[in-house]
């Protein structure tokens, strides 16, 4: 599916395929996202400031060289803006920008179809680079290269390849695994940047900033607590504090304060460091059947009924960057964080660290 993200009608161009359940969950969240709440512009983005100043200067020089932005790479864990600031840098940029993700793109003229019915100067954004298939990426290398595509016609003896020109356009990638894009693909994008957790200040001020757009009343205390609780993440926040907002109607006096915003993230089962019931799962496992670890990805995966690919991107990039969980060369192992929120004893025991009782 392509969404054209201008005030247009979003138009619907082909077929989305649900890779699983969390793809069509992000993906729908994407889509319905408050277009009221999502920054327009560098000014309302909160936060990534080395990232914005960058791309800030970046869009200028290209502007005053009468140039195509370079391409452009996002990464990093869900949640922390890719799309948002794709819409940001078309919006400067003042062009359209179209969006889809690897996921749509299986067949050859998935791809050949969008990029042919690119305006020039427009944006590209496809979500999930990392998954394109060895097809779809030898067909954007030329288009990134030298806006170009390969057609082939016919078949066996009677197959001709046809180079056909496409408009200038920047492709922005996104993804939450750098590694996991090919080399070739990689080097084709002239800007990367890593999209960063963001601090439980610049969370309040996310929050604070939607809730008053949403009418949505909230003090500052409320505001800390539900930034403490999001994982430091600005996409569970701004869910968090619509939750917290339904609860200071129903429970409370219709003010999301610091005891309302705790009891309703409380009943959602999400503790003071905003871990789920999944979170706390996955660490108890580690700590009661494996003694700590470390534990295989694949193991855990069985064990806690999670797909991989879940636990990997969703899961353990809060967990390893909060300090309860460490990765190793041989697994996953708990942090003495982990021991210590969840009520385990940490001891050390023959030079190995663990749960021993
Ligand atoms: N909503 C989601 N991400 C945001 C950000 N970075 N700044 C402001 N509001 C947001």
């Amino acid at each position: 599916m392509i969404f054209d993200d201008s005030d247009k009608q979003k138009k619907k161009i082909t077929g989305i395929k649900k890779p699983s359940e969390l793809d069509a969950a992000e993906i729908e969240f994407d889509r319905t996202y408050d277009k009221n709440i999502r920054p327009k512009t560098f000014d309302e983005y909160i936060g990534q400031k080395t990232v914005k100043d960058t791309l800030k200067i970046t869009i200028s020089a290209a502007k005053k060289r009468n140039v195509q932005l370079d391409h452009i790479l996002l990464y990093g864990p869900p949640g922390l803006g890719k799309t948002t600031l794709a819409t940001i840098i078309a919006g400067e940029c003042g062009v359209d920008i179209k969006i889809t993700s690897a996921p749509a793109l299986e067949r050859p003229r998935d791809i050949i179809g969008i990029l042919m019915s690119l305006k020039e100067g427009e944006i590209l954004f496809i979500d999930e680079i990392h998954r394109l298939n060895k097809i779809a990426e030898e067909i954007l290398y030329p288009a990134m290269e030298d806006f170009t595509i390969d057609l082939t016609t016919g078949k066996n003896q009677t197959v001709k390849t046809m180079r056909v020109p496409v408009q200038k356009f920047t492709l922005i990638g996104a993804t939450t695994k750098a590694g996991a894009l090919s080399g070739p693909l990689r080097d084709r994008f002239g800007i990367i940047h890593r999209l960063e957790f963001y601090s439980n200040e610049e969370l309040s001020e996310v929050v604070k900033r939607s809730a008053s757009i949403l009418n949505i009343s909230i003090d500052e205390n409320g505001a800390i607590e539900i930034a403490k609780r999001s994982r430091s993440t600005p996409r569970i926040a701004n869910r968090l504090v619509r939750r917290a907002a339904d609860w200071a109607l129903v429970k409370g006096n219709g003010t999301v304060d610091e005891k309302t915003a705790k009891e309703a993230l409380n009943s959602l089962n999400i503790d003071e460091y905003g871990l789920d019931f999944t979170d706390r799962e996955l660490l108890k496992i580690i700590i009661q059947n494996y003694n700590g670890g470390p534990v295989g990805i694949e193991t855990l995966g069985v064990a806690l009924g999670e797909d991989i690919r879940t636990i990997e991107d969703v899961i353990e990039p809060y967990l390893l960057q909060s300090g309860f969980l460490k990765r190793t060369q041989r697994g996953r192992m708990a942090a003495p964080l982990a021991y210590k929120h969840l009520g385990y004893k940490y001891v050390q025991n023959n030079g190995q660290m663990g749960l021993f009782e």
